[in-house]
């Protein structure tokens, strides 16, 4: 069998699209706004946080950027999220993470007024997803629910083993999948024998950031598998000091046997921000006591 790929490029896209349509047609409520704060020079974080102020302004949304110097005190950094907080032209706020490290990251994160944290890490989002409430719901984890649901359509039933088990992808995936009537397994670096508790799975969630780790020969015939890792390699084959991107699936062999696979690029990654703008628009409307955005919140 040759699986299916889940195009998460264009389907980012098309998220995009629906928020762009929605903020659009919401005109008459004002305008949504994501302020995204990054503090020092981590290179890879500002590429980041780059693309997603150019997309948050292409969906007609109000895009703020916040760059403090790497050695911003953490009052600095408390009061310029208390600004944000009180700000009514800012409905999501985004801390790109990680910080250095002279700043208390969970002190940082919870000092967002649950109702504007986009990234769903408030430690209120994280207790109400897990109880099954309203919350403002992690970007990746989001975007693979997503993609499951359309490739799927109903999840109810089936076996699901996400691999990771970090506050950012692998718990909530855990409790999405499980929110939407999965049996859900969460298998990690201590896992015995990892291989056969993954062949179990109908629905594979790849997030722990190791290199191809997930083989086709741990992958059930006809499985889904969602691939969140983003792991740069060297590749001698393209010439000397070169490099590739990989999944924490090794593609071809997954690819042989599952049903349908996210690539590494092009699969989740690009869901993320689609999802952060989702968020955003899902805090807006909260904000102004108007129906959520169909199809764009879990
Ligand atoms: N750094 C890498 N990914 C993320 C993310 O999704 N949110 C935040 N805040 N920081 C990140």
């Amino acid at each position: 069998m040759t699986a299916t790929i889940i195009d998460g490029k264009a389907f980012a896209a098309d998220v995009r699209a629906r928020v762009a349509e929605k903020v659009a047609a919401l005109a008459g409520h004002g305008q949504p706004g994501l302020a995204v704060v990054l503090v020092g020079e981590d290179p890879a974080s500002e590429v980041y946080v780059k693309s997603k102020g150019k997309m948050t302004v292409e969906v007609g949304m109000k895009s703020v950027e916040h760059k403090l110097p790497t050695d911003t005190s953490e009052a600095d950094l408390l009061k310029l999220i208390d600004d944000l907080n009180n700000d009514d032209t800012i409905h999501g706020i985004l801390v790109q993470l990680p910080l250095p490290g002279h700043l208390n990251e969970d002190l940082v994160i919870n000092s967002i007024d649950p109702a504007k944290d986009v990234d769903g890490f408030h430690i209120s989002n994280v207790g109400l997803l897990g109880t099954g409430q309203k919350s403002m719901v992690p970007c990746t984890p989001l975007g693979c629910l997503m993609m499951l649901r359309d490739h799927h359509g109903s999840l109810s039933g089936l076996d699901a083993v996400v691999i990771g088990r970090s506050n950012i992808v692998g718990k909530p995936m855990a409790q999405l999948l499980l929110k939407d009537s999965c049996t859900v397994t969460i298998a990690h670096s201590r896992t015995k024998n990892i291989a056969e508790v993954v062949k179990r799975a109908d629905i594979v969630v790849a997030a722990v950031g190791r290199a191809e780790m997930v083989t086709g020969d741990w992958i059930k015939p006809g499985a889904t598998v969602i691939d969140v890792g983003i792991n740069r390699i060297d590749a001698p084959e393209k010439g000397e000091g070169k490099t590739r991107l990989v999944g924490d699936c090794h593609f071809d062999s997954c690819a042989e046997v599952a049903g349908a696979i996210t690539p590494v690029p092009g699969g989740v990654g690009p869901m993320t921000i689609a999802c952060l703008l989702a968020n955003t628009l899902t805090a807006f409307c909260r904000s102004k006591g108007l129906p959520e955005p169909e199809g764009l919140t879990a």
